[in-house]
């Protein structure tokens, strides 16, 4: 009998992966509206949170700036997906530019929520990361009334005027696991917070970790396609090391170190939601190249979420949507 089996090195591609709703949209206005309108379109902050996407509508005529101060006066603005404060929409219409808000939808949504809740008289607690676009914007709407958390000890030290009139609040894109463990401390610190109906963690986060999670176990090794600024492609890096599953941040094949392959026979490939798929497929192109021969492609659940365009590229393309 032949003495060496060979062990089938495979790849398992997770679905849902990549895209979400909110970041097919946002690239959609950019291009659009270059369509539409022509170069010069400004657009503030990252269009969504990957170097690629970025680089590919600087190319065709976007041109990114941070702040709105950098945008001249009268000409047109997009705001990204992680949305933006009130201060930034005084500050675009001191400045008379036309704006197209690429503001995702479930981000909007945790606005309204802080500005109803900071309208009833709560101290608001946000759970999310200081430096991340999209707190930057939400900690806006209500900017005396807010304090951002990011971990479960910093609750301990939180000072309020009213531990009976506090709510909470949460980023879109956090780990679900962190989450539950900040909110948990926060009801033990105040009883009688309110909050949404679970969190503000949206569909594509939740999704996304559910299925690192569902394959972490049977994998030796879990690369994630992201850029190191993605917030919730850092989340699924996160998942995976948490239940002892090596995993990496990449932006594409290139980064990719082939030590960490050595011994890593099952490989699980997934991608944050402002990944482009084109760049999931060169890990897959590298992964088969270097042996490993089967892909499979594993769907641990549906995903069909669109989001309408936002009503100023309607018109603009004539009301076709
Ligand atoms: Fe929106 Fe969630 Fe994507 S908040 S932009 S659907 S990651």
């Amino acid at each position: 009998p032949s003495d060496a089996v060979e062990v089938k090195k495979r790849v398992l591609l997770l679905k849902p992966r990549g895209f979400c709703a909110g970041v097919v949209r946002a690239i959609d206005i950019v291009k659009i509206a270059l369509d539409t309108f022509g170069a010069p379109i400004y657009v503030r902050r990252e269009i969504v949170h990957n170097r690629f996407v970025v680089n590919e509508l600087a190319e065709k005529g976007a041109i990114f700036v941070h702040e709105i101060e950098e945008v001249p006066e009268g000409q047109r603005v997009i705001y990204s997906a992680h949305g933006v404060s009130p201060a930034v929409r005084e500050a675009s219409r001191t400045r008379r530019l036309k704006v197209i808000d690429a503001t995702c939808p479930l981000v909007t949504k945790v606005h309204v929520e802080a500005v109803k809740f900071a309208k009833q008289g709560y101290s608001l607690i946000l759970i999310g990361h200081r430096d991340h676009d999209e707190i930057e914007g939400t900690l806006g709407e209500a900017p005396e009334a807010t304090q951002v958390v990011s971990s479960a000890e910093e609750v301990e030290s939180l000072v309020v005027p009213d531990p009976n009139r506090v709510a909470y609040l949460t980023q879109t894109t956090l780990s679900l696991d962190e989450a539950r463990d900040i909110i948990h401390a926060l009801k033990v610190k105040f009883p009688n917070i309110a909050g949404p109906h679970t969190q503000d963690i949206c569909y594509a986060t939740e999704n996304r970790q559910v299925a690192v999670r569902n394959v972490a176990d049977g994998a030796d090794l879990v690369l994630v396609v992201g850029s190191t600024n993605s917030s919730n492609s850092n989340r699924l890096v996160e998942v995976s090391n948490n239940l002892g599953t090596q995993a990496y941040l990449i932006d594409n094949s290139a980064a990719i170190d082939p030590k960490w392959l050595e011994g890593a026979d099952t490989v699980a490939v997934t991608a944050g939601a402002s990944a482009p798929e084109v760049l999931v497929e060169d890990v897959i192109n590298y992964l088969q190249r270097n042996g490993y021969s089967s892909v499979e492609e594993v769907e641990v659940m549906p995903e069909n979420v669109r989001f309408g365009l936002p009503p100023e590229i309607v018109q603009a393309i004539g009301g076709a949507g």
